[in-house]
């Protein structure tokens, strides 16, 4: 009996093994242990054995029984195991995670897009300091020292000790800052190559005022335009104002030029466009029918002077509006609060 039992257990044990499946498994132990398994049914025979070998034969049908049964548990974690690996692993049949897929800020869009219309016309885009001398801000376009029109610019200082001769520094509160320092660029550069001096200068940069209310914000963009050359007039910038209003709000929206003042333009003018949503018949979010894009004007004298150029040889024009405001006239009323463009709220975001 003892070899029968031993047979049971070693024709078991490989077959244990070789189980791929818990069913498979499940089958090995009903063939073994089951109600009518092979040990089971051994088991039964014990009542032919000699009595004194009976205890002896119980133990080893226990010992069998219990071999039996670990290696079942053993191979059933195994399996369990496995086929959660490879789950864990690739499970082509499972659908696809979406990566969320975000975009360039707003502002950084209408950066491009400006810069490109104006690339096409021969503007060469620049950056110059957003932390500024009073000379370049205030002074050299023709601003005297303690002169009112400075308040207009809500000018943020710094605390550092003001240089001797250009004055305290700030945060530059508008891109024309840049002006000056482009006429010194291409005077020295018209020194080097002796061929005339020739600025078609684009600068976008961060502009900080202190302010903040719908349609303001204490940090803003400001993009800059500055021709310089030889018999350069009016006409040249209505005609780059059109070409810009065109290209980039589209054909329906028209320009115009309102007389203004400007300390480092003269003549100076303010340039509105006509409403996005009323075409310049006037409605509650123009009131009659134009929206200020910003400043310009025909280069002061002064301004020329400070940049080292001769204003009997040359003359220029210079624009500088709004990033920000360009980019809520062509949106209209889906950015009717300025803030949201610098909020967190991705709701505001994703609509673009
Ligand atoms: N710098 C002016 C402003 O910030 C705009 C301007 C630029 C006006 C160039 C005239 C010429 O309002």
């Amino acid at each position: 009996m003892e070899n029968k039992l031993i047979n049971i257990k070693n024709n078991a044990i490989p077959m244990i093994r070789d189980a791929e499946t818990p069913q498979e498994l499940e089958e090995v132990r009903v063939q073994v242990l089951g109600r009518n398994g092979q040990l089971t049914l051994a088991a039964k025979e014990i009542k032919d054995v000699p009595a004194e070998d009976r205890p002896r034969m119980g133990k080893v049908i226990n010992e069998i029984k219990t071999i039996v049964e670990d290696a079942i548990n053993t191979q059933l974690s195994s399996i369990t195991n496995q086929q959660s690996k490879r789950k864990a692993a690739i499970d082509v049949t499972e659908p696809g995670i979406k990566p969320s897929l975000g975009h360039l800020h707003l502002i950084t869009q209408a950066i491009h897009e400006i810069t490109t219309i104006f690339e096409q016309i021969g503007f060469t885009r620049v950056r110059y300091p957003e932390v500024e001398w009073d000379w370049y801000a205030f002074e050299a376009l023709n601003f005297p020292e303690n002169h009112p029109a400075r308040d207009d610019w809500e000018t943020f200082f710094m605390k550092e000790e003001p240089d001797k001769e250009k004055g305290p520094m700030l945060l530059t509160p508008h891109t024309s800052s840049g002006q000056v320092r482009e006429m010194e660029r291409h005077v020295k550069q018209a020194k080097q190559t002796k061929q005339p001096i020739d600025i078609k200068m684009l600068n976008i940069a961060k502009c900080y005022r202190r302010q903040s209310d719908v349609s303001h914000t204490p940090m803003f963009h400001q993009f800059e335009g500055l021709v310089v050359g030889k018999g350069i007039a009016i006409t040249h910038l209505k005609g780059t104002l059109d070409y810009f209003v065109k290209s980039y709000f589209g054909e329906k929206r028209t320009a115009r030029i309102r007389p203004y003042h400007f300390q480092f333009t003269e003549p100076s003018f303010e340039v509105d466009v006509t409403c996005g949503v009323c075409l310049g018949k006037g409605c509650k979010l123009c009131k009659a029918g134009w929206l200020e894009m910003g400043g310009s004007g025909m280069v002061h004298p002064n301004v020329l002077k400070a940049g080292g150029i001769d204003p009997e040889e040359y003359t220029g024009f210079a624009f500088g509006w709004g990033v920000e405001r360009v980019l809520m006239m062509k949106e209209g009323i889906t950015i009717d609060d300025l803030r949201l463009l610098y909020s967190n709220k991705l709701e505001f975001h994703e609509q673009f």
